[in-house]
């Protein structure tokens, strides 16, 4: 079908990764020969598309014949690009059409021109979330896999220390002298143990949220413009990062879903679930992390990228700035947790897109960029923790304090 008075642009965002794959070579393989060929396929990866798509080499060619900003008649594109090639990459979504027909993509597109997404961090951001995966499925990261299996197969680890000059070379530091924060660092441990019988009370609930995810002021930096003071640090002050929680077992909180609102620092209910159908949740936020599911309270740290890209527009660093900054809030959260005598946890391992369809995000503005949790610590130890210096463990049974 060709429609004669259509506009046409590239869509904003597309790259192309040549990707080799083997498949089973069935002749080959019955005349003895190789039993798997490889072939290499071409796969657009577009973040307003969603999915990613296979191209031939004809639409990959036509990708680098018209620009992403100025539209064109597709009538002047005869001769260049061959009218079927034009309809494929129309109906991919790739080439954006001023059309009817052509709107959803069209809608997609100026989404993702609108929060100002640096191509390299759209592409790396949209196709590195994961749908309905469990790490048990992930022969990189099962927990079923041990270390002695892991260096059989991939040989040691790089050296865990390194060093840049001869050890004469070195100039020795003093000796530490010990804080209240020497003693709160040193009992930090990642929390694989929740105790899954007993409530976290509201008042320690509520205090972690307000260190952690709050904000100590809000401050008027012009007439009509506001910003956060919150207790860590902000590329541009910006503060991009919202906190949703999934509630499990706090007293004074129904189980269920909320959005943390930072200067009423106050609970939005998003959605209230069966006890069976939250835990599900939870287990999918954390991609079949039984031991991280099962928290008392998970904190599910988003981000409002247009926020930051408001002032670091198509900025290479803008997109790790806002990763950085979910590192800090992982880290404060261990420590007040820590402080007020609970564990804690951080995850990369999630399932961005089941919490996008649950919280209603539109994954070019806001996503998902890791899942924390906090609670009370078991009485026993079941499942393996780091505790090296002993200050959080007496063998399995939790250290008194
Ligand atoms: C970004 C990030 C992601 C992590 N993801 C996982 C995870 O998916 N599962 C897990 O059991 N631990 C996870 N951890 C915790 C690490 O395993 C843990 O920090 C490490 O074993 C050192 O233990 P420690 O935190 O008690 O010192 C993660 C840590 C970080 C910083």
């Amino acid at each position: 079908m060709t429609t004669r008075s259509l506009r046409i642009r590239r869509c904003s965002v597309v790259m192309i990764e040549p990707r080799e794959e083997l498949e089973l070579d069935v002749a080959g393989l019955f005349a003895g020969a190789h039993a798997v060929r490889a072939r290499v396929k071409l796969v657009a990866l577009a973040p307003h598309a969603g999915d990613e798509i296979e191209l031939d080499e004809a639409e990959a060619a036509a990708l680098g014949r018209i620009g992403d900003t100025d539209w064109i008649e597709r009538d002047a594109l005869a001769g260049r690009i061959p009218e079927s090639v034009i309809d494929s990459l129309l109906a991919k979504g790739l080439f954006v059409g001023d059309g009817e027909a052509d709107a959803a993509m069209r809608e997609r597109d100026e989404t993702v021109r609108g929060v100002h997404w640096k191509p390299l961090s759209a592409v790396a951001h949209a196709f590195s979330r994961w749908h309905e995966a469990g790490v048990d499925e992930d022969v990189r990261i099962t927990r079923h896999r041990t270390l002695t299996e892991l260096i059989a197969e991939s040989g040691p680890p790089p050296p865990h220390v390194t060093s840049r000059v001869a050890p004469a070379a070195r100039q020795p530091l003093p000796s530490p002298r010990a804080t209240a924060v020497d003693a709160i660092l040193a009992r930090r441990a990642t929390c694989r143990n929740f105790d899954t019988t007993g409530t976290l009370d509201l008042a320690r609930f509520s205090d972690v949220l307000q260190r952690v995810v709050g904000c100590q002021a809000e401050v008027d930096i012009l007439p009509g413009t506001k910003a956060l003071k919150k207790a860590h640090p902000s590329g541009g002050s910006l503060h991009p990062l919202e906190a949703y929680l999934v509630v499990q077992r706090v007293d004074g909180v129904a189980p269920g879903l909320y959005h943390y609102h930072v200067t009423s620092h106050a609970l939005e209910p998003l959605a209230t679930l069966e006890p069976g159908a939250l835990g599900d949740f939870a287990m999918r936020c954390v991609a079949g992390q039984d031991f991280f599911a099962d928290a008392h309270a998970l904190l599910i740290v988003t981000a409002r990228f247009e926020r930051t890209f408001w002032k670091y527009r198509s900025h290479p660093k803008a997109y790790r700035a806002i990763v950085l900054e979910a590192g800090h809030v992982s880290q404060n959260l261990y420590l007040t947790a820590t402080e007020l005598d609970m564990g804690a946890f951080v995850t990369a391992a999630i399932n961005e897109v089941d919490i996008e369809q649950m919280l209603g995000l539109d994954a070019v503005r806001e996503s998902p960029i890791a899942v924390l949790g906090f609670g009370p610590r078991a009485n026993e130890k079941t499942m393996l923790e780091f505790d090296p210096l002993g200050e959080v463990w007496d063998g399995d049974t939790l250290k008194a304090r």
